[in-house]
């Protein structure tokens, strides 16, 4: 099929190559004059593993093309996704202002029957009045071409995004008639072998399946958080006891990690709009409210915990801190759990010396203090410092060499915010360790 895709950011750069790769002739298009030209010369413009070579093979092959023209790339396009990013506006709810603008400019040049669908996260109706702007403007401009509409979310996690597009665990299909849900199952298929993962479903529908996702998820972690903490002070560990949580099929293995709380640019972003949408509903939404209170106390337990150890006293204390983004794989710091204690240990009067492996370069051009060093590597940001706080769940600070650092931190101790060391007895090689749910 032809498939133009507008917006080139994470989710729209994805989709557009993998449906590239799996034979269709797709165009992104995007109005970052900058972009689209790194895009055409082979440079993705944020790290996502896998993504550089998908995009490299199916430009190779012809499937994959870019411009800023939105007239030039929807010319012969049979579906039209938008993955446009809809972030927090100032009522709290997803500012959707830039998508309905591109529908607006959509409906002024679209000549031809086609599918427009909605890949950006939205509030359930938001398909439906796209819909209406196309059947109002098209029918004033006597375009003579049928325009349809249809809610297709995506579940794409960065730093494993390619894969998660591969090799579905749904593909959730919202459509208001068969004829649309049909094209987009045939679209679907090859990434649908068994015929089971495609759920159809009404457009309200599946704009809402996204944010109860996020908001399950969000849910899992906020709770795995508040067992930690109280496990901890009742004397019960909390890692076995994860253990035993993951090991009911009922409950599943997955977001039970507990740490220094859910950060991104998706999950904390959908909570509050879900929870101005209750609001809107006249629903209180009680749990929605306390996962997003669990979840801004946990940074501050981690910051607490060091404060305790330095009694109180930041003032001359240097903090190593491993990790910037918000996890593991990415080069994303929205919402960083990372950033969030290191700007408050920085408040307090704290140097800070910090490394990632990858986000350092976000941090250096959005952020910076003259408490705050970017160090070259993991080793390098613990000389001259106190203590460790290990916040990003790494591969390369899974196995440090734990002797060195007893003998190089000048007061040593690792705050283990992301319980990598939960099986190690750390005390002995003269090193105090602070977890979640067992010293936090
Ligand atoms: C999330 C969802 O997982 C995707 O399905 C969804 O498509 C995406 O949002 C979106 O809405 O676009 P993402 O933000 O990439 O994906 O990150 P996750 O892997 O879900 O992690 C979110 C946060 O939770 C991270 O800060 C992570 O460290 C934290 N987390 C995750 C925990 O603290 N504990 C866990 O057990 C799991």
């Amino acid at each position: 099929m032809n498939i133009a895709i507008i917006g080139t950011g994470y989710v729209g750069l994805v989709t557009g190559a993998c449906l590239a790769e799996s034979g269709n002739s797709v165009i992104c298009i995007d109005n970052d004059e900058q972009k689209i030209a790194g895009l055409r010369a082979g440079t993705v413009p944020f790290h996502e593993p896998l993504l550089d070579a998908v995009v490299l093979q199916a430009g190779r092959q012809g499937n994959l093309q870019f411009t800023t023209r939105l007239d030039e790339g929807t010319r012969l396009a049979d579906i039209v996704f938008l993955a446009l990013g809809t972030p927090t506006g100032s009522d709290g709810n997803a500012d959707i202002g830039p998508l309905l603008q591109c529908a607006h400019e959509l409906a002024e040049i679209l000549d031809h029957d086609c599918l427009v669908v909605v890949k950006s996260t939205v509030p359930p109706g938001t398909c439906e009045d796209i819909q209406a702007l196309f059947d109002t403007m098209l029918g004033r401009r006597a375009a003579g071409c049928a325009v349809k509409v249809a809610s297709n979310p995506e579940f794409l996690a960065e730093g494993s995004a390619v894969t998660d597009f591969r090799l579905p665990a749904r593909i959730v299909v919202g459509t208001s008639d068969d004829a649309d849900a049909e094209t987009l199952k045939q679209l679907y298929a090859p990434f649908d072998p068994d015929g089971t993962r495609l759920i159809e479903m009404n457009l309200r529908s599946a704009e809402f399946a996204k944010y109860a996702c996020n908001a399950m998820l969000a849910a899992r972690i906020s709770l795995i958080n508040e067992l930690a903490n109280i496990a901890g002070p009742l004397g019960a560990d909390i890692g076995p006891v994860c253990q035993v949580l993951k090991s009911d099929p009922r409950i599943g293995p997955r977001y039970l990690e507990p740490g220094a709380g859910y950060g991104g640019s998706c999950l904390p972003k959908d909570l509050r709009a879900l929870i101005r949408m209750a609001g809107d509903k006249g629903e209180t939404a009680p749990m929605l409210h306390s996962i997003e209170e669990v979840n801004r106390r946990q940074v501050g337990l981690v910051f607490n915990a060091i404060e305790k150890y330095f009694w109180g006293r930041f003032q001359g204390r240097c903090v190593a801190v491993w990790g910037l983004a918000f996890k593991a794989g990415t080069d994303d710091i929205r919402e960083s759990p990372s950033l969030a204690l290191i700007r408050a240990l920085l408040d307090a009067g704290a140097q800070v010396r910090a490394y990632d492996p990858i986000a350092e370069p976000a941090v250096e051009s959005s952020f910076t203090h003259p408490g705050l060093v970017l160090a070259d590597s993991a080793e390098q940001a613990c000389l001259d410092a106190d203590v460790l706080v290990v916040m990003t769940e790494w591969e390369e600070f899974m196995t440090p060499d734990f002797r060195w650092l007893a003998s190089t931190l000048r007061s040593p101790a690792i705050f283990d915010a992301r319980n990598l060391y939960q099986d190690k007895d750390l005390k002995s090689l003269g090193l105090r360790h602070y977890q979640p749910g067992r010293t936090f």
